[in-house]
């Protein structure tokens, strides 16, 4: 129970890695609440949490939005009394050739990806503060350490991510809060089956996708979530500012 007694936000957990990170945090002892725009997928998730003997709720939120990012802080630390773990997962992204990009695509994927965390991190910083041992871990990327064709706000956005992350950790070093990301590579999930259906048949380039990888594979969601676990976890107690690379050697 190596989250025992701790509260814990996870964004965009209705579906593929945020899913298993929830699961797996609530089945360490944490109590979670899941966030996301999918309501039916996210309500699933967080009944599922609890018919196996976790404590988790859901909210349908959506981390663009302020008002209902505060809210969703609001609700965490009133169901749970405390906020102790803040994980910004919640991502989207397409591949779109540069010349066709509009600014509104730029603009919504910047949004999802790199001010929502901005937003949540900010509007729970008072509550992780009271906490005394508090982490937020951010959903950077592969994409955000290397250039990739057709994913340039994504790329940026995920760079972003790394950069926000890195700041905030030294900034919050002193009052104990960690600030980690995550930078996992092709994980089977349907955001990357979705961004792959733009190149042809999905399970043929996943397939393909997979064969490029050093370790010769995709990754599973539950693979990213543990090293989520890790970082939220005091196995991790001296680890801040890290941009830890889940990629099956593609980065090395
Ligand atoms: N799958 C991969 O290969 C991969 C690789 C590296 C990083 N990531 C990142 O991991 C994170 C999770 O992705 P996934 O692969 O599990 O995708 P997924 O599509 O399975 O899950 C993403 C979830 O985020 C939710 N979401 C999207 N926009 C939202 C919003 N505005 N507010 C709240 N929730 C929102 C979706 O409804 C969905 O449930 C993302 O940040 C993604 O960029 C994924």
């Amino acid at each position: 129970m190596r989250l025992a007694g701790r509260a814990a936000i996870i964004t965009g957990s209705a579906n593929g890695i945020g899913r298993a990170a929830a699961a797996r945090f609530a089945a360490e002892g944490a109590a979670v609440l899941l966030a996301d725009v999918d309501g039916a997928a996210g309500a699933e998730a967080a009944a599922a949490i609890r018919a196996s003997g976790g404590r988790a709720e859901f909210l349908r939120t959506d981390v663009t939005e302020g008002p209902q990012v505060r809210a969703m802080v609001e609700a965490a630390v009133e169901r749970f009394g405390r906020l102790d773990i803040l994980f910004n997962n919640a991502g989207a992204g397409s591949f779109v050739p540069f010349d066709r990009l509009e600014p509104e695509v730029w603009d919504q994927i910047l949004a999802v990806n790199l001010r929502a965390a901005y937003l949540c991190c900010r509007l729970a910083l008072p509550h992780l503060r009271r906490s005394g041992h508090g982490v937020i871990l951010n959903m950077a990327s592969q994409s955000g350490l290397q250039g990739q064709p057709m994913n340039e706000p994504y790329c940026a956005a995920k760079a972003g991510v790394i950069l926000l992350t890195r700041s905030l950790a030294r900034e919050l070093a002193r009052e104990n809060i960690r600030v980690n990301c995550l930078c996992p590579g092709g994980t089977d999930t349907a955001l990357l089956r979705r961004f792959v259906a733009t190149s042809g048949s999905a399970d043929q380039a996943l397939t393909g996708l997979g064969e490029r990888v050093p370790m010769g594979r995709l990754a599973r969601p539950e693979e990213i979530a543990a090293a989520a676990l890790f970082l939220a976890s005091d196995d991790a107690s001296y680890v801040t500012g890290v941009a830890l690379p889940v990629d099956g050697g593609a980065t090395a």
